[in-house]
């Protein structure tokens, strides 16, 4: 894990940076995959276990390079047309995702650099696009600036960094998103502990698909917060079986049961109905993986657009796939968890 630095065990920045041009440029690129919910959306925001594995087929990636002296740090995302200036947009996610891991890296404050962004994670789409964009440009402003004992596996403080980000798209984040993005790892997630990786006996299919409409996270988390609110029990109690849900499914995957996970996601998709974050683009596509073979489905992440997953055996993998571009996803990935 990353040390946590204290102002004085700080490097003095070097200003010999800003006298003269480095030589030779130096570019550095770090990326981060995204991330599909498998079990326990939104329940997790309220306390219960949810899983979640990363898909490494699609990710993040930064590059930054040394600029010449006294042009300053600029941010740039062409996908999302953003070109920012560090020293002015403080609370902007890219830059707070670069100025929070400067600070952590005790250099100075406006380093010149000319960092580019790209993703091909859909964004708006619960796969976990703005956390692994802020993965990616925390760990290669670490790596560029040889931030001490910088390792990938000292993944702590990029989480840490990532989460204060996530919080600025919405307020009650849960945290399973940095931790998957950060960790590379699947995980056994629950709000405020230390995420757990838990074992995978049998390797299984996901086909993701993408609807193609974009979802806000921070408004389906506020609607279900204010139905919260209105009906307490009733929700208290969807939350209790979704997460049971859960811990049957980290059992099944733990122990090579693969057969009940399709039954585990219609249940769980079931239960998300019920919430209100379902619709009807999402249910179309449901149903028309499973005519086509897959052995469950469900929406994952915020959900009412966005992608959702289906559990596929390996033979139908292509049926699906082809079946839910013929009807209108505008983006399928087929990923395996567990190797
Ligand atoms: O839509 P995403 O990928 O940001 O996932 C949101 C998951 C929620 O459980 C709905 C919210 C959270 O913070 O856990």
């Amino acid at each position: 894990m990353f040390p946590t630095l204290s102002a004085e065990s700080c490097h003095e920045p070097d200003r010999s940076r800003s006298l003269s041009p480095p030589d030779p440029m130096t570019t550095t690129t770090a990326t981060a995959p995204g991330k599909v919910i498998l079990f326990g959306e939104h329940a997790v925001v309220y306390g219960r276990p949810a899983i979640a594995v990363p898909v490494a087929k699609v990710k993040a990636t930064a590059t930054l390079t040394d600029a010449p002296a006294g042009t300053g740090c600029t941010i740039s995302a062409p996908d999302i047309c953003a070109h920012i200036r560090l020293s002015s947009h403080q609370q902007d996610p890219l830059a707070l995702a670069v100025r929070l891991a400067i600070e952590e890296a005790c250099i100075e404050a406006d380093p010149d650099w000319q960092i580019t962004v790209s993703s091909d994670i859909p964004i708006a789409g619960g796969m976990g696009s703005g956390a692994a964009v802020s993965a990616a440009l925390a760990n290669a402003v670490f790596t560029h600036s040889g931030f001490p004992a910088h390792s990938r596996s000292d993944a702590e403080t990029v989480n840490r960094i990532v989460y204060a980000v996530e919080k600025l798209h919405h307020a009650r984040s849960s945290g399973i998103d940095n931790t998957v993005v950060v960790y590379e790892q699947p995980v056994w997630f629950v709000r405020g502990q230390p995420p757990q990786r838990f074992e995978i006996a049998r390797p299984f299919h996901l086909v993701i698909a993408d609807t193609g409409i974009a979802s806000s996270t921070a408004a389906v988390v506020s609607d279900v917060r204010r139905a919260w609110e209105k009906n307490r029990e009733r929700y208290e109690s969807v939350f209790d079986n979704i997460g049971e849900i859960a811990v049957a499914a980290r059992q099944a995957i733990a122990s090579g049961d693969v057969n009940a996970l399709g039954p585990l996601m219609q249940e769980n998709q079931r239960l998300l109905r019920q919430i209100n974050v379902s619709s009807t683009e999402l249910e179309r596509l449901i149903a028309i993986a499973e005519d086509a073979g897959a052995s469950g489905a469900k929406l994952s992440g915020a959900g009412r657009g966005g992608n959702l997953i289906c559990v596929v055996e390996s033979e139908s993998v292509g049926k699906v796939q082809k079946a839910l571009q013929a009807a209108g996803a505008v983006g399928t990935v087929v990923t395996q968890v567990g190797s």
